[in-house]
């Protein structure tokens, strides 16, 4: 039943059935989350009456015939009760408790376990009737209309206008990454994962025993979780093999570059992949901020240069940055976003600029809810915020995720930046005493050993409130509708400017690269849908 993660409820009585059939527990799970559901579970939840393995019409018949010579009597499902003293009302309020964190800021599930309650406690035909005035209701709600935008969106992303659905991909049977840091490890994971073997370069040994040692204890997480059998999770790693020399690229379908942000490092690279790799592969790279032009230059075959940018944890997070390059083939691009699908990411066509799509809208986000720090609010303030706007986390606590030194480095190498716009001074006195964020236990706020719970920090407050003075801004009290809108105004305003660059294809593609790479609520539809619905616009 995935009607919820449409902002809707089941109709037609789907409400009131199963949990007739499968108990209000059952029902409520499946439901609210919009999950599906194996064909076993299904049976084992009493949804399902038989499995028919092999010949189907000639199973079924046979099931059919047995009910028949059985005089199995006819069974139905509006009929059944459900012992409504076994679900009291402190039922549905435990089971509304245990699932807020997952369904925060949504209507539909909320709906979904009144509808379900309602099965517990009243006749079906009143039962039905009740689903269909929740329905009515979702159906006509900004949640819903968000939602069905995204999954419209999610598909459209492909279409490519000078891009022909049946343009010849490239067979993509092996793939090799080259790096095993942070990125490398879990984009040879994503790819270990959809069963293709993958080959590591690294530069030497001891890196590479590092990288692959984790990507090894990630596996391990996984299984002890009980997320993945064991044997599934060596499977997996048994597909990742490492290596110090090129020649084992040599005929491997797809390169994907993940060494350091340096463009020298990244064309030497090329250069390498360029002089090894057979004449068809694909040659990627997944640079934040290069410039995938210059890259292409150090090879002599630019038509199978292209970026594709993955967001950390990459084993993890969906989104998939195709960046097109001046002279990217056709086929090129058409194959990394069917690719995409298969390792389960959902890939959004950006051209090169600085910081692509996601990145370059991040810029101005955050810029914001420095501002309003120095305005007044503090980072818990601003962060509270946006979480109750419906964001993953807020600014200052996604870049404490991130490390202050990422923002710390990005500055002091950019060369389009004035000699003011490199300083910054608050995150750099953060960054010089070593705060670098979460892995330091210490950033924009303290984190407790092992825990992830920022709690806020009076030394931060001070050197915030001293460059509020050096700057000459006042400080005052700043309210949520404030923070919120100022610091989504410029997400939706650099966002309107990458569409009249062409730098996206789609408003749409701007909405899924901020819902599926950056935590955007997705209720809410991606920055470019919310302005176009919302009034503040
Ligand atoms: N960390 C992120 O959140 C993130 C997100 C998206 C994109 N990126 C981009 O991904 C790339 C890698 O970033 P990272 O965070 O994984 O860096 P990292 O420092 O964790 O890893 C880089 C790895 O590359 C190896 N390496 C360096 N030079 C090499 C060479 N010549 N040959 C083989 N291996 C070499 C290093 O030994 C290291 O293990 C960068 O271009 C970065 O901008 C990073």
């Amino acid at each position: 039943m995935p009607e919820v993660t449409l902002g809707i409820i089941p109709g037609a009585g789907g409400t009131q059935r199963l949990p007739r059939l499968a108990g209000p527990k059952t029902a409520l799970d499946m439901i609210t989350s919009g999950r599906f559901v194996p064909a076993t579970e299904a049976q084992d939840a009493g949804i399902i009456d038989e499995l028919i393995e092999g010949d189907l019409l000639a199973g079924a018949l046979a099931f059919a015939e047995r009910l028949v010579a059985d005089s199995a009597p006819v069974r139905r499902v509006r009929d059944m009760e459900i012992d409504g003293t076994a679900f009291p009302e402190s039922f549905f309020d435990k089971y509304r408790q245990s699932i807020a964190r997952r369904t925060r800021g949504l209507n539909a599930p909320e709906c979904a376990i009144q509808a379900v309650e309602a099965a517990c406690r009243v006749p079906f035909e009143e039962g039905e009737v009740l689903e269909r005035r929740l329905f009515q209701e979702c159906m006509q709600s900004s949640e819903s209309a968000a939602l069905r935008h995204l999954f419209f969106a999610e598909r459209e992303v492909t279409k490519i206008p000078d891009i022909p659905r049946d343009t010849l991909t490239r067979p993509i049977s092996s793939v090799a990454v080259i790096g095993a840091g942070t990125m490398g490890g879990g984009i040879a994971m994503c790819f270990a994962n959809a069963g293709i073997p993958v080959t590591v370069l690294e530069n030497d040994e001891p890196a590479l025993e590092r990288g692959l040692a984790l990507v090894q204890a990630n596996y391990e997480r996984s299984a002890a979780k009980g997320r993945l059998s064991p044997e599934k999770a060596a499977e997996r790693f048994g597909l990742i093999r490492g290596t110090l020399q090129y020649e084992d690229l040599a005929q491997v379908d797809l390169v994907i570059e993940a060494v350091f942000e340096d463009m020298a490092v990244k064309k030497e690279v090329f250069a390498q992949l360029d002089a090894t790799c057979k004449a068809e592969c694909i040659l990627a790279t997944n640079t934040s901020t290069l410039d995938i032009d210059e890259i292409a230059t150090a090879t002599s075959r630019p038509e199978a240069v292209i970026g594709t940018h993955f967001f950390s944890p990459a084993n993890i997070m969906r989104l998939l940055e195709v960046v097109r390059a001046e002279r990217t083939a056709k086929d090129v691009i058409a194959t990394c976003m069917k690719l995409a699908k298969r390792i389960r990411k959902v890939p959004v066509l950006a051209r090169v600029c600085y910081g692509f799509i996601g990145n370059r809208m991040l810029h101005g986000y955050l810029k914001a809810s420095r501002q309003l720090a120095y305005e007044g609010a503090s980072p818990l303030e601003i962060d509270r915020a946006l979480y109750e706007f419906g964001m993953a986390m807020g600014p200052y606590a996604m870049s404490d995720l991130a490390g202050l030194d990422i923002d710390y480095r990005i500055r002091q190498t950019r060369t389009d930046l004035s000699e003011q716009e490199r300083v910054d001074n608050v995150i750099d006195p953060l960054v010089e005493l070593g705060r670098l964020g979460q892995k330091t236990g210490r950033g924009f706020y303290v984190y407790e050993k092992g825990s992830r719970t920022p709690t806020p920090d009076p030394e931060v407050h001070t050197l915030i409130r001293k460059e509020a003075e050096r700057l000459g801004i006042a400080q005052r009290q700043i309210d949520a509708e404030e923070i919120v809108s100022r610091c989504i105004r410029p997400l939706v305003e650099e966002g309107q400017r990458i569409l009249d660059e062409g730098i996206a294809l789609r408003p749409g593609d701007v909405d899924v690269v901020w819902v599926c790479g950056y935590g955007f609520p997705r209720h809410r539809g991606g920055p470019m849908h919310y302005a176009e619905h919302s009034a503040d616009f």
